[in-house]
């Protein structure tokens, strides 16, 4: 999909199909009654007969009305329209597109303006949604499919009767954020044949070049000699070797009091369970076990393509947990990087047992904000299902500005408790230091967010994500659908640049 913004009066428009946004409320407003004049009986017509009235996810398609086709997309009520609203109407509005087989289409984006100045969000972010939900519904990943017929290119006109600039950059950010998250879906839907650690590295050193981020990878003897023992633990059942990841962006003008953000990713890039075997239905989904990872990966890269004024540097921990002769068995004890024993009761509890060394690892640098991200246990499914990620750490201050980020991004995260309690149950090792599951099947999200505070330094300000649920499976938004979703990949860049 190519999008274009152009300054030009939306009744002078050529284009074979007219896209206009239209709210409830949308008699109280100049603006937008001047962009619909044209359309003003069709549109009271439409509503006295309940056919269409601007409700949110509603559209309406005209076919050929004086020669030209016109789609209607309802946006509920102005006043309530969060820019969530938008992203879910450019999906509605793709999907319309595709069934009624359009090509060319133009976009009032005038309509957007809503009677209050577009109260609740600003104008240009209303713009941006739109365009990610447009961008973000093309995705497919059909590579494997050998007969698919190519789908034709909807060439999209965004047209402003003024000053476009800010529309312009709007559209700009949301091409980068849909390039993004296709990173990271595309990485993340990759089967387990094609994605291993060693794969996974060379495709971050590709994507690395492009995007003008540095990355460095950690090779086996590497990683033995930073006696990360939880990440060679883990991969040392599989002939596919582990590999630790390193991106690094830097801005080219920081500003003084600029803060160093560092990104942590759990990057199993197939979890059978180890040892621990995992059940055999859907055992196939754990080819995405490497999500946060990739999610990660794909938020710096995002971060340097927006000219994020704030350093940004990614570390993942890839591995693939299989169970063979050479494979850790519960009971094993792990030495990991910081120095913290770890006794293995259960080898499918493995993303901690890689997290701890990367987290360490990662406040080398001395980072500002540490973030990871992680499929880390299915417990979170239980509790949140696949609509949002649960986010757990020690600083309420700084969680609070990641979820101001996600309430721009609409990616929903909802927060977990750190109670002692949880820490106290995995210290209960007899044997070690911790040990990498607690006394029952409780709470085990936030046990896992405990475990994984024991490797974060005092002073460290960190935050976990666990999207094991929010990963894949998004199929409540318009713009997701089945596979892997990048939930998580926009909030995330959005809050490096904005910290
Ligand atoms: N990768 C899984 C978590 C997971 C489960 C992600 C379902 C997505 C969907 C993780 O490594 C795991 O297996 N965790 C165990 C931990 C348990 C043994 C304490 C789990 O959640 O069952
Ligand atoms: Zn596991
Ligand atoms: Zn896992």
């Amino acid at each position: 999909m190519n999008i274009v913004v152009k300054t030009q009066h939306f009744g002078k428009a050529d284009q074979n199909t007219l896209v206009i946004g239209v709210f409830t409320d949308k008699k109280k407003n100049a603006i937008i009654s001047k962009a619909l004049k044209p359309f003003t009986e069709e549109i009271h017509a439409l509503s006295k007969n309940k056919v269409f009235s601007g409700e949110k996810e509603s559209t309406y398609f005209l076919r050929n009305f004086d020669g030209q086709n016109i789609l209607f997309f309802g946006l509920g009520e102005a006043k309530s329209a969060e820019t969530e609203v938008l992203r879910c109407a450019g999906a509605k509005v793709y999907t319309s597109l595709v069934a009624e087989k359009i090509s060319d289409i133009a976009v009032s984006v005038d309509s957007f303006y809503t009677a209050n100045g577009s109260k609740g969000a600003a104008f240009d972010a209303y713009v941006q949604a739109f365009a990610e939900g447009l961008l973000l519904s093309t995705y497919k990943f059909d590579k494997y499919k050998s007969d698919v017929k190519p789908s034709p290119e909807l060439e999209v006109t965004f047209l402003q009767e003024d000053q476009t600039t800010p529309t312009k950059r709007a559209v700009d950010i949301a091409k980068a954020c849909a390039d993004a998250v296709f990173i990271a879906r595309n990485l993340s839907n990759e089967p387990g044949s094609t994605i291993y650690p060693a794969t996974l590295a060379k495709e971050s050193e590709r994507l690395a070049q492009k995007y003008d981020v540095r990355c460095k990878v950690l090779d086996v003897p590497a990683i033995k000699k930073e006696k990360m023992g939880g990440l060679i633990g883990v991969g040392q059942g599989s002939t596919h070797t582990p590999r630790f990841i390193i991106l690094e962006y830097k801005p080219t003008k920081a500003k003084r009091d600029a803060k160093k953000v560092a990104f942590v990713g759990k990057a199993i890039t197939f979890d059978s369970g180890g040892i621990s075997l995992k059940p055999g239905a859907s055992m196939d989904e754990m080819k995405h076990d490497m999500s946060g990872g990739a999610n990660m990966i794909a938020a710096v890269l995002l971060a340097a393509k927006l000219k994020c004024p704030n350093p940004v540097s990614a570390y993942i921990a890839a591995a693939e947990n299989m169970p063979s002769g050479t494979a850790i068995v519960p009971s094993a004890v792990l030495h990991t990087r910081s120095g913290k024993t770890i006794e293995v009761l259960n080898t499918d509890a493995e993303g901690r047992l890689v997290l701890s060394d990367a987290l360490d690892y990662a406040q080398d640098a001395k980072p500002d904000y540490i973030i990871d991200a992680a499929t880390l246990t299915g417990a979170v499914v239980v509790a949140l299902g696949s609509i949002c990620s649960a986010i757990m750490g020690n600083d309420q201050e700084m969680m609070d500005q990641y979820l101001s980020a996600a309430e721009k991004t609409g990616e929903k995260h909802w927060q977990l408790p750190l109670y002692k309690e949880y820490t106290d149950d995995m210290k209960g090792s007899k044997i070690a230091d911790l040990r990498n599951i607690g006394s029952d099947r409780s709470a085990g999200s936030s046990k896992a967010g405990a475990f994984l505070q024991e490797f974060v330094k005092e002073g460290s300000s960190w935050m976990h994500i666990d999207c094991a649920g929010s990963a894949w499976n998004q199929r409540h938004l318009p713009y997701a659908g089945v596979g892997a979703s990048g939930h998580g990949v926009r909030t995330l860049a959005e809050f490096a640049c904005s910290v």
